[in-house]
């Protein structure tokens, strides 16, 4: 097998003789005091590990023994905690999720509090040996921070992929789900191995043969699906298409109000549960591009989303309504319309209108997953209503995976954002894991960045968004730097010269694509559909609502209180005030928020337009870095991994060039306003 495809569960042999000798000691004998499922898979990942790691066949008993040392696996309830020093209180503290780790007299303890924490347990465990820690004494706890933890696939039974750039599905093929689940279930163990523990596995786009998921000609193969993921502790989703009753069900209307809709919703959630006991729920897209939704009845979002929520109710499902709300019809000459505005108009004042069992999902900004945007004011604007945050892991608007671009130091940024929505430490983070408001339900989805590519990710160094994603997610306040660390550990091993130069280029690669992609903060400027490459006026005129209003004097959209379209009083103070002030707003945003100058001085002391000739200049330096300090690692790492990110790089940096000279160009062209440091500009 390539060692790509094993992306960070690579199970190297451990090369130190003492760590060897150390590991191979306390794991040649596990017990495994309970059988689940789930434990199952915990002790099957064990034991495959072992082999590869330390050439060992452990031996697996189901009762504890005295001497010798051995493993211990299982739930908290298998123990008794004060014959291990364990306190009462510190297991209260831990969530079902949660898990401890512990090293007593001749025995590791990998105890979760449910089947759950021992499944997350044993991916620390492996994550520890992996990385040559010392497993000695052992003392660790830890539970999730956030609880819905969703990976979103958008994949299409025709086994393409929306916005995929790594191949096809691994789930579709030829309008039919794929016969051979094997890559499922190793896309399972790489989910559950960060603690992802949900994911819907068709389209937000719902076309007509996914509409057909959710009956009984599909239903079989969705529950075998479901089965291989509830092994590892993770729960299926199904995206669905809000005019089902009309397409499935034969009725005239999708109206949520009506009588023979809402028996229609309930019938059909019983039949998916009598499939499937523990299914998710329901992922929406509705009233968005074009998708059918409750607008069309003139019924709110809010009685859309509760007529699928009372039908899964009574089977504690949920529903994922997604805030993807705006007008994508827009004329250019409208100037009032803003699309930044669209999802906080549309959900801001049904705050309190959903069901228990609805979340909102809510992109990170209020685009559309650019390089850059401020995060979404409808974030923390609704007191009374479960939220989760949607990432993107896809790269579509960011380098499509032919670019490097490490999204880790972009979804923290997110998260650390101080909202004020409660006053100060209304942090996104503490939105989302539910603590602000008290939220029932709560978590983050990512839109997938896998396909059925050798790799999973056409561009090896993707894998690191994937794994970051889930860790990250498992808990915001984990570094950038230990996660980025952490994944070349696992994926490349702990050898300096290897990980050095790895973690430079993932550190510095989002910060060089927006450097030579659109500058600060103004968005777009990428071809039309397929989004990869420059096209500085592709979206200028259309129906989208992403414009940047560049003329010969200045650019950016002015999106001010006094002058603009009123978006910056979305925010709670004081961020209103600093997004609102030309003074205060940080330069990094400064042309989402206001239209300037070319001239306009920026905080880092620069003009506008010579920020872009110079972060354009600098990109695409940098990419050539990218490349000097890759070939370092030639001989060093797996060959066709070096190949494949070798391959990406020459297109990185063909791709760098071509936004550099168009987009310096563009603007030397607009502005007149010559470089100051007479570099090649094209006229
Ligand atoms: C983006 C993307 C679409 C996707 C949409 C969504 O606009 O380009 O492909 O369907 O987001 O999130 O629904």
């Amino acid at each position: 097998m390539e060692e790509s495809y094993r992306c960070w569960l690579q199970y190297r042999f451990v090369q130190d003789t003492q760590r060897f000798y150390q590991y191979r000691k306390w794991v040649s004998n596990i017990v495994v005091a309970r059988e689940t499922e789930i434990i199952n898979s915990a002790a099957r990942e064990l034991q495959d590990a072992l082999k590869s790691m330390l050439n060992l066949k452990p031996s697996i008993w189901r009762h504890p023994f005295h001497q010798q040392p051995f493993l211990f696996l299982g739930s908290y309830e298998d123990i008794n905690p004060e014959n291990h020093g364990i306190s009462a209180s510190l297991l209260n503290r831990l969530d079902d999720e949660g898990y401890l780790l512990k090293t007593v007299n001749n025995q590791i303890l990998v105890i979760g509090k449910t089947d759950r924490g021992t499944l997350y347990a044993t991916f620390h465990l492996l994550r520890l040996l992996q990385c040559e820690q010392p497993i000695d004494s052992l003392e660790i706890t830890d539970s999730p921070k956030n609880q819905l933890r969703m990976i979103n696939q958008w994949d299409n039974m025709d086994g393409s992929i929306e916005r995929g750039y790594s191949g096809n599905s691994i789930f579709f093929r030829d309008n039919d789900f794929v016969d051979d689940l094997t890559r499922v279930k190793n896309y399972a163990r790489f989910l559950a191995s960060v603690g992802i523990n949900a994911i819907s596995i068709n389209n937000v786009n719902v076309w007509n043969l996914e509409t057909r998921l959710i009956t009984k000609e599909f239903l079989p193969k969705v529950k075998e699906v479901a089965e291989i993921f509830k092994s590892y502790a993770i729960t299926v989703f199904l995206s669905i298409n809000f005019a089902s009753p009309i397409e499935l069900g034969g009725l005239s209307t999708a109206d949520p109000l009506d009588r023979d809709v809402q028996k229609w919703w309930e019938n059909k959630a019983k039949e998916i549960y009598q499939y499937i006991p523990d299914f998710g729920g329901f992922v929406v897209k509705a009233d968005s591009e074009g998708r059918p939704g409750p607008f069309t009845y003139h019924r709110s979002h809010a009685e859309g989303a509760n007529v699928l929520a009372r039908a899964l109710k009574p089977y504690n499902g949920k529903v994922i309504w997604r805030c993807f709300v705006y007008n994508y019809l827009q004329d250019w000459r409208d100037r009032s319309t803003d699309r930044a505005k669209a999802a906080y108009d549309h959900f801001g004042p049904l705050d309190g209108q959903f069901l228990d069992n609805v979340i909102l999902q809510i992109k990170n900004g209020p685009m559309d997953f650019q390089v850059r945007e401020p995060v979404s004011p409808l974030l923390g604007a609704m007191k009374k209503t479960n939220q989760m945050i949607e990432f993107q892991i896809t790269q579509e608007y960011t380098g499509q995976q032919i670019d490097v671009c490490y999204l880790v130091p972009q979804w923290k940024e997110v998260f650390d954002f101080d909202t004020y929505a409660q006053g100060e430490s209304s942090t996104v983070k503490s939105i989302v894991n539910g603590s602000l408001y008290n939220c029932k339900y709560s978590g983050v989805a990512g839109v997938s960045n896998i396909g059925d590519d050798v790799n999973w990710t056409g561009h090896a160094l993707a894998q690191a968004n994937l794994y970051g994603f889930g860790r990250l997610i498992w808990n915001p306040d984990l570094s950038t730097e230990q996660i980025t660390k952490e994944w070349i550990y696992l994926t490349f091993g702990i050898h300096q010269q290897v990980v050095e130069p790895i973690k430079w280029i993932l550190l510095h690669s989002w910060e060089t694509y927006e450097n030579y992609t659109a500058p600060l903060g103004v968005g777009w400027m990428v071809n039309p559909n397929h989004h990869y490459g420059p096209n500085v006026d592709g979206y200028e005129y259309s129906k989208w609502g992403t414009y940047h209003f560049a003329d010969r004097d200045g650019i950016g959209v002015d999106r001010t209180v006094e002058t603009g379209t009123g978006y910056t009083a979305q925010y709670f103070s004081p961020c209103s005030e600093i997004y609102n002030s030309l003074e205060c707003c940080p330069d990094e945003l400064l042309l989402f928020f206001h239209h300037v100058p070319y001239s306009h001085q920026l905080k880092s002391g620069k003009t506008v337009i010579q920020h872009i000739y110079d972060t354009h200049f600098e990109g695409v330096e940098t990419v050539k870095l990218f490349i000097k300090l890759w070939d370092s690692l030639e001989g060093k790492i797996d060959n066709g991994i070096f190949q494949n990110v070798k391959e990406r790089l020459k297109r990185q940096l063909e791709n760098a060039i071509e936004w550099r000279d168009q987009i310096n160009t563009y603007f030397y062209r607009k502005s007149g306003v010559p470089d100051e440091k007479n570099r090649m500009i094209y006229r």
